[in-house]
């Protein structure tokens, strides 16, 4: 199920084990354990203050160019609080920040290497257990998986919405209401001055963004899988109660400690089916698709697209919160977050109720007294938003190992639609023409994108939303069917095919589609079709070649080799299952 514990620990029970990993660099009789205790009196503590104490490490994805992370400084501080208060000795530990706004060309590209720097920071410094502190979208993922490799006792810490949006009396979603008014000033209906009135109103406190985008979508699955503390991941960044979390995350990790409850407990089988089960209820993030699988995979859990396929016929969207419904994160926690979520599943019979959570003997009893305060954001299952999971899994000749969409989020005229290709090889390209009128694009036209693959991309980034042509928006044309083997923000929307597997740049039949092509989707049948006969397929394939490789060295040359597709979570291959990994030696 999990990779095996690195080293002794708490609760292993074997007979003459020191107490503590951390015993092995500060406790023993040897010139090295005399040296960590030295430098340890160098740090300015007294050997009281640590010695025979958990060693608990803050992982913080703090940056000054992260600012849905800028409150983390602040919360660390929070979390030494409850580690010092349970009797544990708190180290902070500064770890990559995957700010999605502004890293280029995806922070997609760094998941990974996040991931690697939590797992190796984890093992060969001396920690008994962690706190994890991250929220804007990858960040979520990458610590998880490096955590569930290393597999030491763990919370997480989500750093929690931001506070909502406001312009001339409406809600600003963050996202959503950018692509939303960026479309209208293309359409010519407002300027300058009220784009920057919207440029000062769309963002106003640290904070995640406050859409069910890719990072409460994520944040929301960690508080499924029981690695939050209750009701964690929809507390506002801003809201004294998000302080009053981080303290009880750092007292609670110590007990962890106590326990010998790794994190391999908690990330079950069972824990990831719930964890799908919410991010449908949620409407949430198609990028959840990848990193659920991704995580899985660190756990040693098989988890495929069919799992949410055949969730996403069961479990009803429950949560009207944008881009699939109407209100923000803010109202969602006011509503009851996601213990009242949780617990209308529960309800429904849609949650594996016995198992265990970082905080509680069971869900059961972490959502023990949890409701629901208002119907109209977490809606009740006799008045869903949808009777279905927001996520469908398509596949045909066009995507045989699998494509998602979003489906709630597309209009759904368009869920069966049949059309001629207009194909971009590249995103660059489809920026600098789409709106060339020679290309004959009609509402009909199906767009493909090629070439933002994980390889291709590189990185698989959240081009997946093509923009309506001009000349279309003009016309009050506000959704067409769009192909890529690209991503979408969690905060886009609209009728876009994505993660198409295998990606063009590898040799999927993505990269045969020719322009005026005709392409068949049908969401009821979970089917994508390019209506092209096998011989002229493979004598386009014949002709293929495959593009030079975007990196010829450093990370991303590593990246690009060990990189899997979308399918399979896009985590590197050799990283992508539990193993033996040898405990250093620390004498
Ligand atoms: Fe950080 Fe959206 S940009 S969560």
């Amino acid at each position: 199920m999990s990779s095996p514990a690195p080293g002794p620990g708490p609760g292993d029970g074997a007979p003459g084990a020191p107490a503590l990993r951390s015993h092995q660099w500060y406790g023993t009789d040897g010139l090295r354990s005399f040296s960590h205790r030295a430098r340890t009196r160098q740090l300015g503590y007294l050997p009281e203050e640590h010695m025979g104490k958990p060693v608990i490490a803050i992982l913080n994805t703090w940056s000054d160019i992260n600012p849905c992370h800028q409150h983390l400084r602040d919360r660390a501080e929070a979390v030494k609080r409850g580690v010092w208060q349970a009797g544990g000795f708190p180290l902070e530990f500064p770890v990559a920040t995957l700010s999605e706004t502004f890293q280029k060309p995806t922070p997609m590209l760094y998941r990974n290497l996040l991931a690697m720097e939590t797992e190796e920071l984890l093992r060969s410094y001396p920690v008994d257990g962690a706190v994890l502190m991250g929220g804007c979208d990858k960040t979520t993922p990458a610590l998880l998986m490096g955590a569930a490799s290393a597999d030491l006792p763990a919370v997480f810490v989500p750093a929690g919405p931001m506070l909502r949006g406001h312009w001339r009396g409406e809600t600003l979603g963050s996202g959503t209401d950018m692509w939303k008014y960026w479309d209208e000033k293309r359409a010519g209906r407002i300027g300058d001055r009220e784009m920057s009135e919207l440029e000062a109103g769309l963002a106003r406190s640290p904070g995640t963004c406050m859409t069910m985008g890719t990072a409460s979508t994520m944040t929301s699955a960690a508080e499924a899988l029981g690695v939050t503390m209750p009701g964690a991941s929809a507390i506002p960044a801003v809201d004294s109660a998000h302080s009053r979390m981080a303290a009880a995350a750092g007292l609670r990790v110590v007990g962890l400690v106590d326990e010998g409850a790794r994190l391999s407990r908690f990330l079950t089988a069972e824990a990831y089916q719930d964890a799908i089960a919410t991010v449908l209820a949620l409407g949430g993030s198609t990028n959840a698709v990848i990193h659920l699988i991704a995580m899985a995979g660190r756990s040693g859990v098989p988890l495929t697209l069919d799992d949410f396929d055949r969730l996403a016929r069961e479990v009803p969207v429950l949560a009207d919160v944008r881009p699939g419904g109407a209100y923000l994160m803010e109202d969602f926690y006011y509503a009851g977050g996601l213990p009242g979520l949780l617990s209308r599943l529960a309800e429904a019979g849609l949650l594996h109720p016995d198992r265990p959570t970082v905080a509680h003997a069971s869900l059961r009893e972490q959502l023990d007294g949890a409701g629901v305060h208002d119907d109209t954001v977490i809606r009740p299952l006799s008045n869903p938003l949808s009777p279905e999971g927001g996520v469908a899994v398509l596949r045909g000749n066009l995507a045989p190992d699998g494509a998602v969409i979003k489906h709630i989020a597309a209009e759904p005229r368009l869920l069966e639609h049949t059309g001629p290709a207009v194909v971009f090889d590249d995103y660059r390209t489809m920026q600098a023409t789409i709106n060339d009128s020679g290309l004959g694009i009609t509402p009909d036209t199906v767009l493909v994108l090629r070439g933002a693959g994980p390889v291709g991309g590189p990185g698989m980034p959240e081009y997946g939303m093509l923009p309506i042509p001009d000349h279309l928006l003009k016309q009050g044309v506000t959704d067409m069917v769009r192909l890529s083997d690209a991503r979408m923000s969690g905060t886009s929307y609209g009728t876009c095919v994505l993660h198409i597997a295998p990606e063009s740049h590898v040799g999927g039949p993505l990269a045969l589609v020719r322009t005026g092509d005709r392409i068949t989707l049908d969401v009821a049948a979970r089917t994508l079709r390019l209506e092209v006969g096998d011989t002229e397929l493979e004598r386009r394939r014949a002709a293929w070649r495959r593009p030079p490789a975007p990196y010829g060295r450093g990370y991303g040359a590593l990246y690009t080799e060990h990189i899997t597709q979308a399918d399979t979570g896009c985590d590197f291959a050799f990283l992508a299952r539990p193993g033996e990994v040898p405990e250093p030696y620390a004498g």
